[in-house]
């Protein structure tokens, strides 16, 4: 056996072995309900979705503290479908891309403007993709960057755990950049670094770029984008295929009447030429 076997059949004893002790140390009683659609549910009457705020226009809290957006408003129409409705937990992305939060009952979907990755998928259950991205580099107005080679001894910023980040750091340790990579723990955190010019610029997801541009005119500039050719899925804990289901059917009424739509008009605007 080589190595890789041998560390991925020590992986397997030691996660058995967690799955084991996992259950038998748990007291609490499985309070999960299963709706007349045969989808399980981890409380009665709700839809619970892990996400990670503020991701703008995808998930945020409005000014009366009521957590709207894209994501949101696709996950109500699931909601609906399993005639209940949709509370939001907002938890660390680190949680919720590694399926640890699905897995511990936290939540039955992930809703976070989540790019549907292979390293991923090995964690997740994707439904189907729901929206296309790509990655941008902001900085401060006035300030002229084509590409990430012309920030050579400056700083970079990220948020912890995105694509955004894996981009930066893999194009980084590939061309051998003298960039130092400085990671925020969410979007409000990074924006707020470029902003008051702790980083020379910063990565994330074209879109949240955008609506922040929209939002706060003149403060931040997109310089460049990264076709990474990004796609945004829903995730639920591997196995799931009934949630699943529901979810893949919820997207394919939405984009067949219209409300898929009208929902990416009202929070994301004009659809780009396809
Ligand atoms: N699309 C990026 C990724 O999947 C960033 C997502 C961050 N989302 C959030 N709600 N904080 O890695």
């Amino acid at each position: 056996m080589n190595m890789r076997g041998i560390h991925r059949a020590t992986g397997l004893a030691a996660a058995t072995i967690l799955a084991v002790s996992g259950v038998a140390g748990c007291a609490k009683e499985d309070t999960s309900v299963t709706t007349d659609t045969g989808v399980k549910l981890i409380k009665a009457g709700a839809l619970t979705t892990c996400t990670h705020l503020p991701y703008a226009p995808f998930q945020s809290k409005d000014t009366s503290g009521k957590v709207v957006g894209f994501d949101v408003a696709l996950i109500d129409l699931v909601a609906t479908k399993l005639s209940v409705t949709q509370e939001i937990v907002d938890t660390p992305f680190e949680g919720i891309k590694s399926g640890s939060d699905l897995n511990a009952g936290k939540c039955d979907v992930a809703a976070a403007g989540m790019t549907i990755t292979d390293e991923r998928k090995k964690v997740l259950d994707f439904a189907d993709p729901y929206f296309d991205a790509t990655q941008a580099l902001a900085v401060v107005p006035g300030k002229e960057v084509k590409t990430l080679e012309e920030l050579a001894g400056k700083r970079v910023g990220t948020q912890g755990g995105t694509t955004g980040e894996d981009y930066v750091k893999g194009q980084v340790a590939e061309k051998k950049l003298d960039i130092t990579v400085v990671s925020y723990k969410d979007l409000a955190a990074l924006q707020q670094a470029l902003t008051t010019n702790q980083v020379d610029a910063a990565v994330n997801d074209l879109p949240v770029w955008n609506e922040y541009i929209k939002a706060n005119p003149g403060k931040v500039a997109v310089a460049t984008g990264f076709d990474t050719g990004e796609q945004y899925g829903f995730a639920v804990k591997k196995g799931n295929t009934e949630l699943l289901k529901a979810i893949n059917e919820a997207l394919t009424a939405a984009r067949s009447d219209g409300t898929y739509d009208k929902i990416y008009a009202e929070w994301i605007g004009e659809k780009p030429a396809s």
